[in-house]
């Protein structure tokens, strides 16, 4: 049977800043998915991680279907009407444009979707990550699809011997869908080299060369290309399909136990831990740290079992503990060096205003004239010109 799984994913408003939507909100976002999915969906299953929801669908229209799409916008809608009312911080924030095109893509939601023939038994997983951006998902999925060390069903599931293909994206690129087709293991030194960059190169999805089936799909939409400023971090969302020819639920599990340093926590513009969470946990030290949450499943003819929360088992207690540990750590540097993004990734723009003021009462010694400021310089091209055509 042929299925499709989409996840669509916003932070349309949320308590105590930016910690979790409201029961209220949630609750707006499950009726309008009850009431209208019965002739569109098989399962749908919706949670929260940090300030995101997530709507995660099974149906058979395939991707990009208008219909699934709109369901969720609208869910989307009918939840930033409760926010409002309750005075959530940052009501319908994610939601950037006012009408409805066809597709939630470029409209400010996180969408992941992969089709694919569903196997007599369809184990998956859902992550979702809050206070960071898809390049979080970099380094366990090449850890889980690349690495013998960490998975050693490369060595032994002969459905995997042939390794997996990688679909990296450069999401600077805003004139399009600007890709790349890697094949593990033959290219893992150019995987690597393109995947240490996590701001601009983000895995979309991954493939089995073996069988061509699809492994993984990961969101990989950057929310200020949209807007044209931030407007947050790109919290992103991913589906896994695992076992047999994939990687073993406990391989992709795996590296999110070294709790990498990621891009995002207080104001969308530091280095912090990644630290895996219990399903529907909220926000707390220094509006982070990062967190991934994940939801295993089986499927069968579209319908799931109910979600298990992977990361409440007891292993990750410890790692919780040594995630927090290496979260004070780097917060002991404050704004210096690595503890904060580059300027290019900062979400407030402030700091550019500030420098641009600054650029302008440098001088260089001897000449004594100030730098002009990029402000000034725009300023006097206008007056120009205004004399010019005058
Ligand atoms: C992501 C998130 C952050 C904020 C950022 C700025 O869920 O909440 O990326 O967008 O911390 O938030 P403000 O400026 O609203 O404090
Ligand atoms: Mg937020
Ligand atoms: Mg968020």
């Amino acid at each position: 049977m042929k299925l499709t799984l989409s996840v669509i994913k916003a932070d349309i408003g949320s308590i105590g800043g930016h910690i979790c939507p409201s029961r209220q909100l949630l609750e707006a976002v499950r009726q309008h998915v009850n009431q209208y999915s019965n002739k569109l969906l098989r399962d749908h299953y919706i949670s929260a991680t940090g300030d995101d929801i997530a709507i995660v669908m099974s149906h058979e229209r395939g991707m990009a279907d208008p219909a699934i799409h709109k369901l969720a916008w609208d869910a989307f809608l009918a939840g930033t009407e409760v926010a409002k009312q309750q005075g959530l911080y940052g009501a319908g924030q994610d939601l950037l444009k006012d009408a409805f095109s066809g597709n939630v893509r470029g409209m400010g939601p996180a969408v992941a979707e992969m089709e694919f023939e569903e196997r007599p038994n369809e184990p998956f997983l859902f992550f979702a990550a809050d206070k960071t951006d898809p390049g979080a998902f970099n380094l366990p999925l090449y850890l889980a699809f690349a690495d013998p060390m960490n998975t050693p069903g490369l060595m032994l599931a002969p459905g995997m011997a042939q390794g997996f293909r990688f679909v990296i994206m450069d999401v600077n690129h805003t004139e399009g869908d600007r890709i790349i087709e890697l094949q593990a293991p033959e290219e893992l030194y150019d995987i690597a080299a393109l995947l240490r960059d996590t701001e601009r190169y983000v895995v979309e999805s991954i493939w089995s060369r073996a069988s061509g089936e699809q492994a993984a799909v990961v969101s990989t939409s950057r929310l200020h290309n949209i807007a044209g400023k931030y407007t947050g971090k790109d919290d992103p969302v991913m589906l896994l399909r695992v076992q047999k020819d994939f990687p073993a639920t406990g391989e992709v599990l795996a590296p999110y136990a070294i709790g990498p340093l990621v891009a995002g926590a207080m104001r969308g513009s530091h280095q912090m831990p990644l630290m895996p969470v219990r399903l529907d946990s909220g926000i707390s030290y220094f509006d982070g740290p990062p967190i991934v949450s994940c939801a295993a499943f089986a499927m069968h003819r579209g319908k799931f079992t109910e979600a298990v929360d992977v990361f409440a088992h007891p292993f990750w207690d410890s790692v919780r503990s040594h995630v927090a540990d290496k979260a004070q750590e780097i917060r002991r540097q404050g704004f210096f060096g690595a503890a904060m993004l580059p300027m290019s990734e900062l979400e407030y723009t402030g700091i550019m205003e500030k420098l641009d003021r600054l650029n302008g009462r440098f001088i260089v010694r001897g000449s004594e004239q100030p730098q002009r400021t990029v402000a000034g310089k725009k300023k006097r091209a206008r007056k120009e010109e205004g004399v010019l055509l005058g």
